[in-house]
């Protein structure tokens, strides 16, 4: 497997910002076809407490995803994606491991996330564990998961 050395930050400019939500246009709305008004929703409007997440590869953004508040001590992690010519290289896995960091140090006890059923070995090899029935969200089927934090 090719290893690469990516960039992973917290958004906090609107350029960064742009960069993540062009990473996602690219993974879900053109390469999935979810429909654009379900891929950008509540939860990416300035102040809804969502933490993005951008990767760079040098100076091109090649990663995303998003963190947010989704019960008490819970933290959902949303919008995971990495640009197709990326995948393999381990960029995944260290996105994932940048928001377990975060999630820790805002006090989160758990997290949990929707997986894309194809996608959910990734997760598993994260620690997390599914719960419940797959079930379908923009014609796409999903399994629960969820990992704690301590
Ligand atoms: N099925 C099984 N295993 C997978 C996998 C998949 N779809 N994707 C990654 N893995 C494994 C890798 O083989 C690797 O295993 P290893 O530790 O034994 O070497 C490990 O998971 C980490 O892989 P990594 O290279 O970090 O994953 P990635 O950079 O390719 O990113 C996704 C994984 C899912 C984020 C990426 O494929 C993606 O963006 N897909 C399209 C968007 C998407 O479906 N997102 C998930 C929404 S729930």
């Amino acid at each position: 497997m090719k290893q690469q050395t990516y960039r992973i930050q917290k958004v906090t400019s609107d350029q960064a910002m742009q960069d993540a939500l062009a990473v996602r246009r690219a993974v879900f709305i053109e390469e999935q076809e979810v429909p654009a008004d379900l891929e950008i929703d509540e939860h990416d409007r300035q102040g809804s407490g969502t933490l993005h997440f951008v990767a760079y590869n040098e100076q091109e953004p090649v990663g995303a995803s998003r963190l947010r508040p989704y019960a008490p001590g819970v933290a959902k992690i949303e919008r995971v994606a990495v640009l197709k010519q990326e995948r393999g290289t381990g960029l995944g896995r260290q996105i994932m491991l940048a928001m377990e960091e975060a999630a820790k140090e805002l006090g989160y006890d758990s997290l949990k996330l929707n997986a894309q059923t194809h996608a959910q070995r990734f997760y598993e090899k994260l620690g997390y564990e599914p719960h419940g029935d797959v079930f379908h969200e923009a014609g796409i089927a999903h399994i629960a998961m969820v990992k704690a934090l301590r």
